[in-house]
């Protein structure tokens, strides 16, 4: 069977609508981030976007790179987690980086989804630190070869 859903790299023009809803789902609604810090203003003049679409063109996913190597706001519907839909979106954000030379990445980890970034081998750098009233930890990835 094909698969259920799609990925593509995109920006913040392109996108915006579909972008903002699922991160209004997972971040603003789900884990109440208050919208001030969630609008950090990078998103459109800083980052790559990722966008996850269903078969049926729902955004179901999410997430972005800034130009210096930084990962955030990877996000997945609660109801489409657990299919490595959150896998596809790093992957394709680490496929850019690679592309692109750049010789490391970063994330501010949310401190339950360490293991989640362990699977693509980040390791944990400094001590943990609170953002947006959540616990993070920094991680990064060399890409160098
Ligand atoms: C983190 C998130 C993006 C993962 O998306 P997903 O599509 O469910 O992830 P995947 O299916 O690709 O999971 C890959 C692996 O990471 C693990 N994993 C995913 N989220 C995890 C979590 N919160 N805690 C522990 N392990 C986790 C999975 O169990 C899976 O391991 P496996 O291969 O051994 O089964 C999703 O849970 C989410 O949107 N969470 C809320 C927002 C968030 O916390 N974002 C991260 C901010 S730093």
């Amino acid at each position: 069977m094909s698969n259920p859903f799609s990925i593509s790299l995109i920006s913040w023009h392109d996108g915006e609508p579909l972008l903002k809803s699922v991160r209004e789902a997972v971040f603003i609604r789900e884990q109440g981030i208050p919208p001030e810090l969630e609008w950090d203003g990078l998103d459109e003049a800083h980052c790559r976007h990722a966008l996850v679409l269903s078969r049926q063109g729902e955004a179901i996913g999410c997430g972005r790179m800034l130009s210096d190597g930084h990962i955030g706001r990877i996000a997945v519907l609660p109801k489409w987690r657990g299919q490595k839909i959150g896998t596809a979106i790093v992957e394709s954000l680490l496929d850019y980086a690679r592309t692109h030379d750049y010789p490391q990445v970063f994330v501010d980890a949310q401190v339950d989804a360490v293991p989640f970034y362990h699977s693509f081998d980040f390791v944990e750098e400094g001590k943990m630190f609170m953002d947006a009233g959540l616990p993070h930890i920094k991680m990064r990835l060399s890409l160098s070869r």
